[in-house]
């Protein structure tokens, strides 16, 4: 039997999707490249905005001749919109299943290890006893598809209560998975040749698990980050995301002494008003934020900062946005993935606040702080021009081989050979752009 996963939202879903792909592996189902010819189709969702929940709502309809075809296809949704119990749909109440008639089950993430069972009911797979040794969600060896870059969930679930956020209420509080596990899959993807190692969990300066060392004086973030440090193999560290209320001086302080500690940093910043980030439930301000990235530059001068902003967040005003767009420019953040405010029903500001800013003043805003961003970006990138960057190659495109440069930027040269793809490779970058560094190989 054949499946296809399709992943939306961010690295989380990512890794647990690959996380998904051992247990149908084991169970006997082998990929196929797209929803035409599976048996199975699992959407791996994203909630953090309503688009986003909206668009895996529009794909109900294009399933019904599907399963027409193929009366063995079933369908499953996991993932941050999955916020009720596991199951299969006579036995589960979901408003997933009221709203997609053609779905067949839905899980939990943290459920993992229910899928087999669920499986076996609907397709009659003989599997489910194979899996059984895999005993827990963060024991599951994930199957990568990308070895030379490799993402590791060092946690799950959130504390925060930002207003505008759903994801504590999606993927439930904070877990931490012991340090020990982590090391045990760094390692394995060193062995098969990782050479950047990304950590993700949603708040990771609180990771926080049992196996801490009380003794050692640090943030046992830090404990971490200098345990896989010594991992022979590994040479790019990074992770995501630093919430800034949380982020630590030991941590600060890696950066220019770890190898692996690279010159970026993705330090989500939401707005650059202090009445907003009061209103979002944030707990800092500005300052703080200036405190921050003061510190980071003192220890790396050259260190690039990319952020997450949400323009339009529910009464946000003209002065507030340019508060936003100023300290944006005064700590040259040279990358911005930039959200439009969109109301998340049972999150705090959905209940406090309302939804006010008009579509139109959003769409502004969110192109305004864009064109802002190109401009710093494109400052920030005539420093490489005439150098050599060193970049970890993640695709073939178009004739071109791109991938990062330690400090996040995306630089490519003429190449065909999917060999590249997981190697390192030095270019002269004769043309920065905005978006990347072009060059030719050295
Ligand atoms: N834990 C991370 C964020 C995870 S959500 C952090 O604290 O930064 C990823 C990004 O989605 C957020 O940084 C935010 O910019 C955006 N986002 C979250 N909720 C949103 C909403 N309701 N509307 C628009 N953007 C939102
Ligand atoms: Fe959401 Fe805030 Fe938690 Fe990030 S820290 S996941 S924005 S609640
Ligand atoms: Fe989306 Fe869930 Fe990640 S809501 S951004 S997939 S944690």
């Amino acid at each position: 039997m054949k499946y296809f996963i399709q992943t939306y939202g961010c690295q989380m879903n990512y890794s647990d999707s690959e996380r998904i792909t051992t247990i149908l592996h084991k169970m006997g189902y082998t990929k196929t490249d797209g929803f035409q010819d599976a048996d199975l189709i699992i959407l791996n969702t994203c909630s953090v905005k309503q688009k986003a929940e909206d668009r895996i709502y529009g794909l109900g309809e294009i399933f019904a001749p599907m399963k027409k075809k193929n009366p063995n296809l079933k369908i499953g949704i996991t993932g941050c919109m999955i916020r009720e119990a596991s199951g299969i749909r006579n036995e589960v109440k979901h408003d997933v299943f009221r709203i997609m008639p053609t779905i067949d089950f839905v899980f939990q993430i943290k459920d993992l290890m229910q899928l087999p069972e669920i499986l076996h009911k609907l397709h009659h797979t003989e599997g489910a006893e194979e899996v059984k040794d895999l005993c827990s969600y963060f024991h599951i060896d994930p199957t990568v598809t990308n070895l030379a870059q490799v993402f590791i969930p060092i946690s799950s679930g959130c504390n925060n209560f930002c207003s505008y956020c759903i994801v504590p209420y999606a993927r439930g509080r904070e877990e931490c998975r012991p340090m020990a596990d982590i090391l045990d899959e760094v390692k394995k993807a060193a062995k098969r040749e990782a050479k950047e190692i990304n950590l993700v969990g949603q708040n990771v300066n609180t990771y926080k698990p049992d196996d801490t060392d009380p003794e050692s004086g640090e943030s046992p973030f830090a404990q971490l980050l200098r345990k896989i440090d010594t991992v022979e193999g590994v040479d790019r560290i990074r992770f995501y995301t630093v919430h800034p209320k949380d982020m630590t001086d030991d941590v600060i302080n890696l950066y220019g002494e770890l190898k692996s500690m690279v010159p970026h940093i993705h330090l989500p910043i939401q707005s650059g008003s202090a009445t907003v980030l009061k209103r979002m439930n944030r707990h800092y301000t500005p300052d703080r934020l200036r405190e921050l990235v003061q510190k980071l530059r003192a220890r790396l001068p050259d260190m690039s900062i990319s952020t997450d902003i949400i323009v339009g967040f529910c009464g946000e005003t003209e002065e507030e946005f340019m508060e936003s767009c100023n300290l944006i420019e005064e700590l040259k953040i040279d990358l911005i993935y930039v959200s439009k405010y969109s109301e998340r029903k049972g999150t705090l500001a959905s209940e406090k606040y309302k939804d006010d800013v008009p579509a139109e003043v959003k769409k502004d805003r969110f192109f305004r702080i864009t064109e802002l961003m190109k401009n710093i970006s494109h400052e920030y990138n005539q420093q490489f021009k005439g150098e050599k960057v060193k970049i970890l190659v993640e695709r073939i495109r178009k004739g071109y081989a791109d991938g990062k440069t330690p400090e996040f930027k995306m630089a490519r040269f003429k190449a065909d050979d999917p060999k590249l793809i997981g190697k390192y490779v030095t270019i002269k970058v004769d043309k920065p752009m905005e978006w990347c560094l072009e060059g030719k190989a050295v």
